[in-house]
């Protein structure tokens, strides 16, 4: 064959095995996906002044013999939400691999994403995650248990985010009761946890109602 022709084919192969590996990890999004949704979605500014993920953060809710799992602003049903999500880290580096790690979720829109006068809401902050394989496995009790969302009647779909942060030796054993006005770049400020390494987030809209004005 023709130098050319060699071209051809090497590029064809390379396009297969990027479809077929595609198709193999439909949940493996990539941190620059992750960058460039944060910034459309406005999750910078709202919740971080900058976001330089490194890694993909995957959050997949169990429920009712399914699985839901989160899609950089997909809409999910609230119902399906009603158990903690399993996070994963599909595309962990060796240096990484044995860190510890500290998972949030933060609501920036409550009560409305138009007047957010109680936000965030801390729906999740846990450290002590390790790695088994790719998924986040708790060896410690979280700071803040799962608080299902749910967005007030009337509302727009609000933006449930997950961050994920190596854990650092300041990193408390306790947090203020009330999950109102939480601020987790304060929080990861006070307690050096350094920048979010991987994040991710859904929307979740409120249940219908008829007499809704927006
Ligand atoms: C992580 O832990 C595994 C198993 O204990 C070990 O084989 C590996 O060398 C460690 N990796 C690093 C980067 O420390
Ligand atoms: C938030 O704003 C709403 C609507 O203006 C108001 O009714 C409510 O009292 C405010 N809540 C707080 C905690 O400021
Ligand atoms: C991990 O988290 C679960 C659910 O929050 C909790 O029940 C369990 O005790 C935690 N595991 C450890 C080892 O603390
Ligand atoms: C939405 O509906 C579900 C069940 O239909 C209910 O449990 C939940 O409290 C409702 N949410 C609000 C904000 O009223
Ligand atoms: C949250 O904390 C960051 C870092 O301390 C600060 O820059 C930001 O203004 C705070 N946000 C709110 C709404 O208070
Ligand atoms: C919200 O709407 C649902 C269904 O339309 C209703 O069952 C629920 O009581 C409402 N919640 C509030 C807080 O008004």
């Amino acid at each position: 064959m023709s130098p050319r022709s060699w071209l051809y084919l090497a590029i064809a192969a390379a396009l297969h095995l990027a479809s077929v590996s595609a198709f193999l990890i439909p949940s493996f999004v990539g941190p620059e996906r992750a960058k460039e949704a944060f910034i459309q979605w406005k999750l910078v500014p709202d919740i971080l002044s900058s976001f330089n993920p490194i890694f993909t953060l995957g959050a997949t809710w169990h429920f009712d013999g399914h699985k839901v799992q989160a899609e950089l602003g997909k809409l999910v049903p609230r119902a399906d939400t009603a158990n903690r999500p399993t996070w994963t880290i599909p595309d962990i580096s060796p240096k990484y691999a044995n860190k510890t790690f500290v998972v949030a979720m933060v609501d920036p829109d409550d009560p409305t994403p138009q007047n957010p006068n109680i936000s965030q809401i801390r729906h999740f902050l846990g450290g002590g995650f390790k790695l088994q394989r790719q998924t986040l496995v708790n060896t410690t009790a979280a700071l803040s248990e799962y608080f299902q969302p749910t967005p007030p009647n009337g509302s727009d779909p609000h933006r449930y985010t997950f961050l994920l942060y190596e854990q650092s030796p300041e990193f408390p054993t306790s947090v203020p009761a009330s999950l109102r006005l939480f601020n987790i770049s304060a929080f990861a400020e006070q307690y050096k946890l350094g920048p979010p390494l991987a994040g991710n987030f859904v929307h979740i809209a409120a249940n219908k109602t008829t007499n809704s004005t927006s």
